[in-house]
């Protein structure tokens, strides 16, 4: 270690122990899209360590040389920092590859065998992360094989064993409970790691900084000056070739208990008393806990289904027309809700979430809505412009802020309007945000566990959606055309209460 190195100075970039990264599914869609490209990404930063290899593994007979291939394709397809055959030629002399099935011991030995032959050929001390790429109906047979080759246990390989489990973390409550009793045989709940993406991302963090590091927010970020707080996931793509994951899922499961959730828990929880990740996962399961679900849950949450449409001058074909998706399904591929929290801050303050696949575009915000000045000292003509002020947290993907509230308009009459004020990371920072991937396996790496979700916050994930999957069993979606906001009954649900949603 460099002595003049303060290890406590997060200011420096943070670079791993020597170890190993296994992937299993390693010729899936994440795999290729989003982590090779991402350890790619971060050998291009020189944020790995000397000693590390890449371990994929999956059910093909495979050379050595065609995962490499695999993996280069998938780098330069998908990174997001430029190609460079230098660090290529450097991280593709540490790839390797092990063949066989979820349920072959065999591989399994070959597996650990590998681990250990580490040590000799590259200096890595029995340091490994296994990120489990794979449906969930594997996670089962993939945990008992690591624990049976003793791979996940520390104390056997030396060094630090960790394991990256992707979403959906179980299907409800009482499955994740399941699941999470699984890993905890296996593995110490320090050395597990969730992922929920959205974390990752630049914005998402950016949201404790903009509530923490400044003073102004806080006196009105309350429910004496907030009316109400809305959270948009637009997606403009439909379901693709996921059919068999997203017909047994729907958009409350996909997106909702995990995601949208995560971002409620970031603009709703408390000051954490340091920013560690103790404290931070302390106050986020806090304010989840405190999540109320309507009580007439079919009034206050509408669910949809995207018919044929257009999308960015497209014809696209409706959900029940896309490839093996049953042409009755009940699958909602939309998914609006209010959200209440129980507690002194939040109290009356609705939180109306949606999300929804073919929507007009792709746009994520998180945007809070204030009350209206409770006097206003102008000609009522004059103030019929004037919304709400609002603060717009721009997720994705034109990334800022916007601060929005009234203004003269400039002439000789005092006609006020509605007028914007934007931050955006393009112009205010040359540094470029990292894929989420990126950071988020760079902290699993490291072991920072700040950015992800505990075992306690995915169960409430699951207790706010469970019922209302219970509601809506038997029920048909509200249609709505490809390329529009949702369905009309989402707009009903918000007009209701005199509220309406943003145009995002
Ligand atoms: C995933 C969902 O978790 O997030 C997908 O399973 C969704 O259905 C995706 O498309 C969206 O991620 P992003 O980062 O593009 O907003």
């Amino acid at each position: 270690m460099n002595p003049l190195r303060d290890p406590q100075d997060r200011r420096l970039p943070r670079v791993p122990d020597p170890c190993a990264l296994v992937i299993f599914g390693v010729t899936g869609d994440l795999a290729r899209k989003k982590l090779l490209p991402a350890v790619y990404d971060l050998a291009n930063r020189g944020l790995l360590p000397p000693g590390f290899v890449v371990l994929g593994f999956a059910r093909r007979d495979w050379a050595h040389g065609e995962f490499e291939e695999l993996t280069r394709k998938a780098a330069m397809e998908h990174a997001r920092t430029p190609w460079r055959e230098e660090v290529w030629a450097r991280l593709s002399g540490n790839i390797r590859f092990v063949g066989g099935s979820f349920d072959d011991d065999n591989a399994f030995d070959q597996l650990a065998a590998t681990l250990d032959e580490l040590r000799d050929t590259h200096g890595i001390p029995g340091n490994a992360a296994f990120y489990l790429s794979i449906p969930p109906s594997a996670f089962p047979v993939v945990l008992k094989q690591l624990e049976r080759t003793g791979m996940a246990s520390n104390a056997k390989a030396g060094g630090w064993r960790r394991v990256v489990v992707e979403k959906p973390f179980g299907t409800d409550l009482a499955s994740a409970k399941a699941l999470n009793d699984l890993v905890d045989d296996v593995v110490s709940a320090e050395d597990v790691f969730r992922i929920d993406h959205y974390l990752g991302k630049e914005t998402v963090q950016n949201i404790l900084a903009l509530r923490f590091a400044n003073a102004l927010w806080e006196p009105l970020w309350n429910t004496k000056y907030v009316d109400s707080v809305q959270i948009t996931m637009a997606e403009d793509v439909g379901i693709g070739s996921r059919a068999g994951f997203y017909e047994t899922t729907g958009a409350a499961r996909d997106v909702l208990q995990n995601h949208l959730l995560q971002l409620l828990a970031l603009i709703a929880m408390e000051e954490p008393t340091t920013f560690d990740s103790v404290q931070i996962r302390a106050e986020k399961l806090k304010v989840l806990r405190a999540i109320r679900v309507p009580a007439d849950i079919m009034r206050d949450t509408v669910r949809g289904q995207y018919v044929t449409g257009w999308v960015a001058g497209a014809r696209v074909p409706g959900y029940r027309e896309e490839e093996d998706v049953s042409p009755e399904s009940t699958t909602e591929s939309y998914v609006a809700v209010r959200l209440g929290i129980q507690n002194r801050r939040w109290a009356e303050v609705p939180f109306f979430i949606r999300a929804g696949k073919r929507l007009p575009r792709r746009v994520t915000e998180v945007a809070v809505l204030f009350k209206k000045a409770p006097h206003l000292p102008f000609h009522a003509d004059d103030v019929e412009l004037l919304g709400h002020n609002q603060l717009v947290i721009r997720v994705q993907p034109d990334e800022g802020v916007t601060l929005k509230f009234g203004s003269k308009v400039p002439g000789t009459a005092m006609e006020l309007r509605d007028i914007t004020m934007d931050f955006a990371y393009g112009e205010a920072f040359t540094e470029a945000s990292p894929e989420a991937y990126e950071r988020l396996i760079l902290d699993v790496l490291i072991g920072d566990r700040t950015l992800f979700p505990d075992a306690a916050e995915v169960e409430e994930g699951w207790r706010v959606v469970d019922p209302l999957e219970e509601a809506w069993a038997g029920t048909t979606p509200s249609f709505y055309r490809a390329g529009e906001w949702g369905p009309r009954e989402a707009d009903e649900m918000l007009a209701r209460t005199g509220h309406q949603w943003r145009r995002a």
